[in-house]
Parts: C-alpha cells; sequence; structure tokens
C-alpha cells in the first residue's frame, strides 16, 4: 500500500490535541452567525487568511478569539462531533482530549454545559465509530492558582456524572514567564483526588521546565516536550523512565518552534530511546488533522515504516493508564 494508506491503518491514538483547536473556521462562522456572535472578520477567508503565527501568543490570541462563539451545549456538542467525524477517516482509535473552561466560564458559559457538549459527542462517537475516548482538563498557565483552584471546584461535582470520561488533568496556554511550580499546589491536590497528571512544557519554554513538570507536578506525560533535548541528563532520564512526549510537529512548524520541519528533532528523540507520539493540538488552525502530521513528519524527516510503527505503538502504549518506571 502507499504511505498513505500504511499510516491511515496503523492503530493509532491521539493523545494531544485542545478541542478547540479543533474548531474549523466554518464553524466558527456557523455558530457566530446561530448565537449572534460579531465577529472581527468578513467571511471565512479572511478568517482563515489571518491564520499567520510568529509565536504560541500570536496563535493564543486568535484561539480565545474562535472561541468566543462557543455558548451552549451543543455549540460544544457540534464542535467534538466535527472533530471525531474528521479523525475516524484517519484511523485514529482513541482520543484524550483537552478542554479550558476557563475559556469559557469567564464569558458566563455555565461549565455543566460545557462537560456535557463535548461529553455526548464522545460517547456518541464510541458507539457508532469505536472511538474510545477521554478528557482532560487544563488549566490556563496565564491565569492564577487559586483560578485553578475555583475552576477545579466547580468542575468537581460533575465528576460523577462524567466518570467515564473525565480522566485527566493538563496545564496549556503561555508557557514562558508561567513555571511549572505556579501549579504545585492545585496539581498534588488533583493527585490526591486520582486524576491522571499532564501538562505542557518545553514548547516554548526551557528544558527546566520539563524538569519542574516531572519533580513539582508529578506529570506522567509531557505534552510537547521538544526542548528536553537541551538538557542531555533530562532525556536519558525521559529515556529511563518511558516518559511519554506527546510532540506536534505541524503546531512546532507553524508557531516557529522549529523553522524548518527537516530540522525537527522529534527522529533524534525517538532514536534516543524515548516514547515519542505524534499529535495535532490544534488541527483547525495549523493547517491538519493526525494523519497530517504523521506524512509531514515521514516525508521531511525520512522515516522508515519500523519507525512509523514504532510511532503508532507508543501512542498505544502512552494512552491512560500510563506506566512509568519510578525514580
Ligand atoms: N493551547 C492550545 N494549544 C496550545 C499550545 N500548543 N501550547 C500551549 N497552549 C495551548
Ligand atoms: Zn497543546
Amino acid at each position: 500500500p502507499d504511505r498513505l494508506t500504511f499510516i491511515r491503518q496503523l492503530p493509532k491514538a491521539e493523545l494531544h490535541v485542545h478541542i478547540e483547536g479543533t474548531l474549523e473556521p466554518d464553524l466558527i462562522f456557523r455558530l457566530a452567525q446561530r448565537n449572534g456572535v460579531t465577529l472581527p472578520y468578513a467571511d471565512v477567508d479572511a478568517l482563515r487568511a489571518a491564520y499567520q503565527f510568529t509565536n504560541l501568543q500570536s496563535f493564543l490570541d486568535l484561539y480565545y478569539a474562535g472561541a468566543a462563539v462557543l455558548l451552549t451545549e451543543q455549540d460544544f456538542y457540534d464542535m467534538t462531533m466535527a472533530y471525531l467525524t474528521r479523525i475516524a477517516q484517519d484511523g485514529v482509535v482513541h482520543t484524550e482530549i483537552m478542554f479550558d473552561p476557563q475559556t469559557h466560564t469567564e464569558r458566563g458559559v455555565p461549565i455543566a454545559d460545557v462537560f456535557a457538549g463535548i461529553a455526548r459527542a464522545l460517547r456518541e462517537g464510541k458507539a457508532k465509530w469505536g472511538i474510545t475516548s477521554c478528557l482532560i482538563m487544563s488549566f490556563l498557565r496565564h491565569l492564577s492558582e487559586q483560578a485553578a483552584f475555583d475552576t477545579l471546584d466547580e468542575a468537581l461535582p460533575l465528576r460523577a456524572d462524567y466518570a467515564d470520561v473525565w480522566l485527566g488533568i493538563g496545564l496549556d496556554s503561555g508557557e514562558q514567564g508561567n513555571p511549572p511550580e505556579k501549579f504545585e499546589r492545585v496539581y498534588a491536590r488533583c493527585r490526591e483526588l486520582g486524576f491522571y497528571l499532564v501538562a505542557h512544557a518545553g514548547e516554548e519554554g526551557p528544558a527546566d521546565y520539563v524538569s519542574g513538570a516531572l519533580d513539582k507536578l508529578n506529570v506522567i506525560r509531557i505534552d510537547h516536550g521538544v526542548r528536553s533535548e537541551e538538557d542531555p541528563a533530562l532525556v536519558a532520564r525521559l529515556a529511563a523512565r518511558r516518559i511519554p512526549l506527546t510532540v506536534c510537529p505541524l503546531s512546532n512548524l507553524k508557531l516557529k518552534v522549529v523553522n524548518d520541519m527537516r530540522e525537527h528533532n522529534l527522529k533524534r528523540l525517538l532514536d534516543q530511546g524515548l516514547c515519542v507520539t505524534i499529535n495535532s493540538d490544534d488541527p483547525a488552525y495549523f493547517g491538519g488533522y493526525l494523519l497530517d502530521n504523521y506524512v509531514a513528519v515521514a516525508q521531511a524527516l525520512d522515516l522508515d515504516d519500523e519507525d512509523l510503527v514504532k510511532l503508532a505503538r507508543n501512542s498505544m502504549d502512552a494512552r491512560f493508564p500510563v506506566f512509568v518506571s519510578q525514580s
């Protein structure tokens, strides 16, 4: 079979995707119209033309603006269903989805509606396509730790209703200047509560933030982590403990974490024995879903079938619960 067919038929899990980052421009416009929200763009093409990013923050500004059209339970359902419909074609058998409740509650959207809409789609997606899934509730790191505690308190009464889907806690948004230590207490609380812990680290921020996420937050998986390479001792530790990295190649390219896909360190990290996985991050903004990410790196880094099988297998191994060795 050709490359695309070969990759498509490999059982793959997506472990790093922000559901708000799957909101396609045409759905943004449809929801804006349905909800009477005025957008500062004339049409879908004008919005899409604005997707030119210079760094993480330039993307986040647009991403939060796009998310402002999400108001009702049905909106969250429609967005999630569109994503599942899309990945069902890519041979994705499992997905662990991040969502940012603070982006919505600060606009007055009840957190219960956010949970309800996303979970309804996930349950339906499992019945329809057999795609298994779970949710990672993520705190915005540019906000305070107290705001994270408040969000956790708002969400906990819903936990029993979503025990089948809400399994994880994550940390995202602007990394630089918002180190993992800032969230040490709220992560300790989430750990006591029995959630699986992950955090973005080493995307734009330094390798120290990856060590910090491991040591201070006790995460079992690192989102991105590509800057770990700057600390050889850290790389050795990630390899020895088989801590998965959820790498997002097209995201790294669009946000200028790398200037050329041929310079991406994914293959070097894989060859050093790390549990590297491929993910889409915010596919509506970065020009590709999971399969597109596999194809882009396979071409740019000249990956062979063995590498691709290993990457797909890593993604299945790195699903919750993640078994990492101690120390
Ligand atoms: N939120 C959505 N995508 C993100 C990314 N790549 N890094 C940090 N926060 C995000
Ligand atoms: Zn991300």
